[in-house]
Formats: C-alpha cells, sequence, structure tokens
C-alpha cells in the first residue's frame, strides 16, 4: 500500500508534510540537500533588503538535547537573492518560501513587493520572532498589533501564500495568531527558537557573544507542541509545526496535535537525512494504522 502523503496548506500544495525550517539550509544551495522526494518545502535562510553579517562570534553553543545560536540573521540582502538563488530556486520540484525580515512594517511591505513575482519565489514566512536582533525581531512578534500590521504590510503587497513565524516568547499565543489571521496570513509556523544562555565557567561570561541566543533541539520539544496546539486550536488557517523534532513520532505528536505540517531544523546539524527519515517514518506509521492518507490522521484539537 502507498500512503498520499501529499497536503494543502492553504492555497500551497506540497508532496509530503515535512518541511526544511529557515536557517537550517542556508539559501538551500550551501548544503547537499539529500533525498529532496522527501522536501514537502524548504524555507529559505532570513533575509533582509541589505546585506547583513550577523554577529560576532562565537555564534552557536551546544547545550543539554538543543543548541543556543545567535547568527543574527546573516545573509546578502534581496537583490542578490534574486540575482544568485531565485534562478536555481525555480528549476526545482519543490516550493520555496522566503524567510522575510524588517525593522519596520514598510521594510517588510518593500521586501514582499521586490520578490512579488519573482521566478522561484513560492511564497513568504514573515519572520516576526528572531531573538539574535536589536531591532525589529521579536518586537513585533511580542504585540498583536505590531504582528497584525507587518503581515497587512505583505499582505498588501503580494498575493503569494505568507505564513507568519511566531515566537514562543509571549503570554498568550492565541492572541497573535488570531490578529495575523485577521491582518491576511495564509498559515503561521509555529514556534521560532526560545531565548535562552549559557555561561562560560572558565571566563565567567556567557558563551555566546551576543550574551544571548535562540534554543532549539528536543530541549524545546514539548513546549513547541503545545503552543503548536494553542495556536491551532485559535485560528481556521493551517498551523506549521516546528520545534525540536528529531523523528517521526516527534513529528506525529505536531500533526496530531492540530497542525497541517512540520519543519524540521536543528536536527539535521546530526543527521542530514533526518528530513527523509522524518518523512518515511510517518508514512510507515499511517501504513501500519491501516491510513491511506495522511488527511486520515486522528488529530486531537478541541477548538477554543
Ligand atoms: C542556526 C539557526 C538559524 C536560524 N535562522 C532562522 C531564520 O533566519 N529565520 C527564522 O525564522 N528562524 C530561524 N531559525 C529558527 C528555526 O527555523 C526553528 O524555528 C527553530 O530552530 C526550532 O526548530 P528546531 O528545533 O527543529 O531547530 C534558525 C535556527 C537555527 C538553529
Amino acid at each position: 500500500m502507498s500512503v498520499d502523503m501529499a497536503v494543502d496548506v492553504g492555497e500551497l500544495n506540497l508532496r509530503g508534510p515535512v518541511v526544511a525550517a529557515s536557517g537550517t539550509f542556508g539559501y538551500g544551495t550551501e548544503v547537499p540537500l539529500l533525498e529532496r522526494r522527501a522536501l514537502g518545502a524548504i524555507v529559505s535562510k532570513g533575509i533582509f533588503l541589505r546585506p547583513r553579517i550577523g554577529n560576532p562570534p562565537p555564534r552557536i553553543v551546544e547545550t543539554p538535547s538543543g543548541m543556543l545560536n545567535a547568527i543574527g540573521l546573516q545573509g546578502p540582502g534581496v537583490e542578490a537573492l534574486i540575482r544568485d538563488y531565485c534562478p536555481q530556486w525555480a528549476a526545482w520540484d519543490f516550493p520555496v518560501l522566503v524567510n522575510i525580515n524588517g525593522e519596520s512594517a514598510v521594510e517588510y511591505g518593500e521586501l514582499a513587493a521586490r520578490l512579488d513575482g519573482v521566478p522561484g519565489v513560492a511564497g513568504f514566512e514573515i519572520n516576526v520572532s528572531c531573538p539574535n536582533v536589536e531591532q525589529g525581531g521579536m518586537y513585533f512578534g511580542n504585540d498583536p498589533r505590531a504582528a497584525a500590521e507587518v503581515t497587512a504590510a505583505v499582505r498588501r503587497r503580494t498575493r503569494l501564500p505568507i505564513w507568519v513565524k511566531l515566537t514562543p516568547m509571549v503570554s498568550d499565543i492565541a492572541v497573535i495568531a488570531r490578529a495575523c489571521e485577521s491582518a491576511g496570513a495564509d498559515g503561521l509556523s509555529a514556534v521560532n527558537t526560545f531565548v535562552g544562555m549559557s555561561i562560560d565557567l572558565h571566563t565567567y561570561r556567557p558563551r555566546l557573544a551576543f550574551r544571548t541566543g535562540g534554543l532549539s533541539g528536543p530541549a524545546i520539544r514539548p513546549m513547541a507542541v503545545h503552543l503548536a496546539h494553542q495556536a491551532a486550536r485559535a485560528v481556521r488557517i493551517p498551523v506549521i509545526g516546528v520545534g525540536g523534532i528529531v523523528s517521526a513520532d516527534d513529528a506525529l505528536e505536531f500533526l496530531v496535535a492540530g497542525c497541517s505540517a512540520v519543519q524540521v531544523g536543528t536536527a539535521t546539524f546530526a543527521d542530514p537525512r533526518a528530513i527523509a527519515r522524518v518523512h518515511d517514518g510517518i508514512a510507515a506509521h499511517l501504513e501500519a494504522r491501516g491510513l491511506s492518507s495522511l488527511a486520515e490522521l486522528p488529530r486531537y484539537l478541541p477548538r477554543d
């Protein structure tokens, strides 16, 4: 029996539910993309209008069951993205969404306008949740009005699918989720990294030069499942679950908790075939339960 793994995330039809999370595959060309058949989509590393060098090193430290990163949204800027990467994406048989970042709602809107219609760009993931930059980033994701303003600014400039990447560092994610939905989001990615800190006992200083960083990996998974579930309960648009997925069972937890698709990030640093492993494991689970498609997976989603 072959299992139908296709999934519609809004108007975007994905051949499978597993998406490469932003920042963990660069722009899709820096690391070998193994077993592309299993890739539902890729979300690019975050991009700003202008080039950015990011934060000084050290920018990554290992922590129990996870890692802290403070890359600071290093990137080549939108013009280089269009020149160097989009033409390659246009030849791929899976969609690439661009993770967009700005210091104001206007900047987010301008980025969307510049990328709208460029071959290879299938949609946008609005990053309102990066903990590793001084301006922008989390500010927008913490405040429902600001999150809605950024979403609306992008919505006005494109008809392509828009996912909003939510921060976990909020007191009520449902409020932010509803604000983004009302402002025109097509989907929500839940969640970005948690803010964390690690101290070096040789130097008595933070291990990261930026002092704090974003915690990712299995350490955050139960919190991420809960937040994705809360977001899914609050809205009608699809939620893409992200945070600490290493195995198919981890991904299935997010899917049962109400997510339409999932993203895998940090796990690929330890296992470059993690996405294919998760994809194939979900298919094996469905088959073992006698289900012929992902759509038949039972969900636990009591509505608010
Ligand atoms: C090195 C690194 C860079 C990241 N860069 C971005 C980024 O540019 N934009 C973004 O929205 N999320 C970024 N993230 C967050 C991931 O996309 C993801 O939300 C988070 O790592 C949790 O998932 P995981 O535990 O599967 O890694 C980054 C994560 C890591 C580890």
